[in-house]
C-alpha cells in the first residue's frame, strides 16, 4: 500500500495514500551509510512505512530521524523506531528539541543550529530554521546539497492521489488546497508572517533541483522560480484576502 520512487540518487519517495482524507502522506528515505527517514509518518502508519523501508534497507540500521516540526504526521512514529532501531536519533531543530522532542524521545534528540550541516555518506544535509514555514515556530528544513533537493514539508501541499514526481504547476494545485481549507477545519493551515517572504526568497536562493512535499506529487525543475511563485501565491491567498 505504500508506493515507494526513488526521487534523486538514493533517495526516496515513500508514499501512503489515504482515501478518507484524500491526502498522501510522503516519508523521505536517504539510504547512506547513516541511514536518514525525513518524516516517520502518522503513528498509526508505522507497520506500513516500516515495511516499505526494509524493502528499501535494514530498519534497524536507521540513524537519524528528521522532521520540520513537532506534529504526528512529522514524528508521530519516533517511539516506535527509536525502540526498533538502537541508534536512531531525532534530528530537528534546537527549539523542537528543546520544547517538545526531548520530553518524548526515547533518547535525546539533535537540535540544529541554523546553517548546520550533516553528512551522512553521500549526502549532505544542511538545516534552515524557518520559523513559521510552513508553521509553527519550531519549524526547519533540510537540503540535500549534492543532489539539490529541498526536503520541504508541508510547503506545497496537494491533495489527491497523485504521481509520485512532477514537472507540471505544484503552487497552482497548493493553492486549490488553500482555498479549499477556508470552507472548514483547516482554515489557518499555514500563517503568512513578516518573515514569510524571506524565507522562501533563502530557501529559494539555495537552487533546488527536486522539491520532496510531504503531501502531493515531489517537483522536478527551477525549484527557485516554484518557491517565488509559492511565496506570490500565499500572500495572495493568506494575506491580501
Ligand atoms: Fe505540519
Ligand atoms: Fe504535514
Amino acid at each position: 500500500m505504500t508506493e515507494i520512487s526513488e526521487i534523486a540518487p538514493e533517495l526516496f519517495r515513500l508514499s501512503t495514500y489515504i482515501p478518507k482524507m484524500d491526502l498522501q502522506f510522503n516519508q523521505f528515505l536517504a539510504r547512506d551509510e547513516e541511514p536518514l527517514l525525513f518524516h516517520t509518518g502518522l503513528k498509526k502508519l508505522f507497520p506500513a512505512v516500516h515495511e516499505a523501508v526494509g524493502r528499501l534497507m535494514n530498519p534497524s540500521q536507521l540513524r537519524w530521524i528528521g522532521f520540520s516540526h513537532f506534529e504526528a504526521d512529522e514524528c508521530g512514529a519516533l517511539d516506535e523506531w527509536q525502540r526498533l532501531a538502537p541508534n536512531a536519533t531525532a534530528l530537528c531543530s534546537q527549539v523542537a528539541k528543546l520544547v517538545s522532542v526531548d520530553d518524548v524521545a526515547a533518547r535525546p534528540a539533535k537540535g540544529l543550529l541554523d546553517g548546520e550541516v550533516l553528512v551522512t555518506g553521500q549526502h549532505r544535509f544542511r538545516f534552515l530554521q524557518t520559523p513559521h514555514v510552513p508553521h509553527a515556530w519550531d519549524a526547519g528544513l533540510l537540503f540535500e546539497e549534492s543532489e539539490g533537493t529541498l526536503l520541504c514539508s508541508d510547503l506545497f501541499h496537494q491533495a489527491g492521489s497523485l504521481e509520485p514526481i512532477t514537472e507540471s504547476d505544484v503552487v497552482g494545485r497548493a493553492r486549490q488546497v488553500l482555498i479549499d481549507y477556508q470552507e472548514g477545519p483547516f482554515d489557518h493551515y499555514l500563517p503568512y508572517t513578516k518573515h514569510t517572504e524571506k524565507t522562501l526568497e533563502r530557501l529559494g536562493k539555495l537552487k533546488p533541483r527536486t522539491l520532496a512535499i510531504m503531501h502531493g506529487s515531489a517537483f522536478a525543475g527551477d525549484g527557485e522560480r516554484a518557491l517565488k511563485d509559492l511565496a506570490r501565491m500565499l500572500r495572495d491567498v493568506l494575506y491580501e484576502t
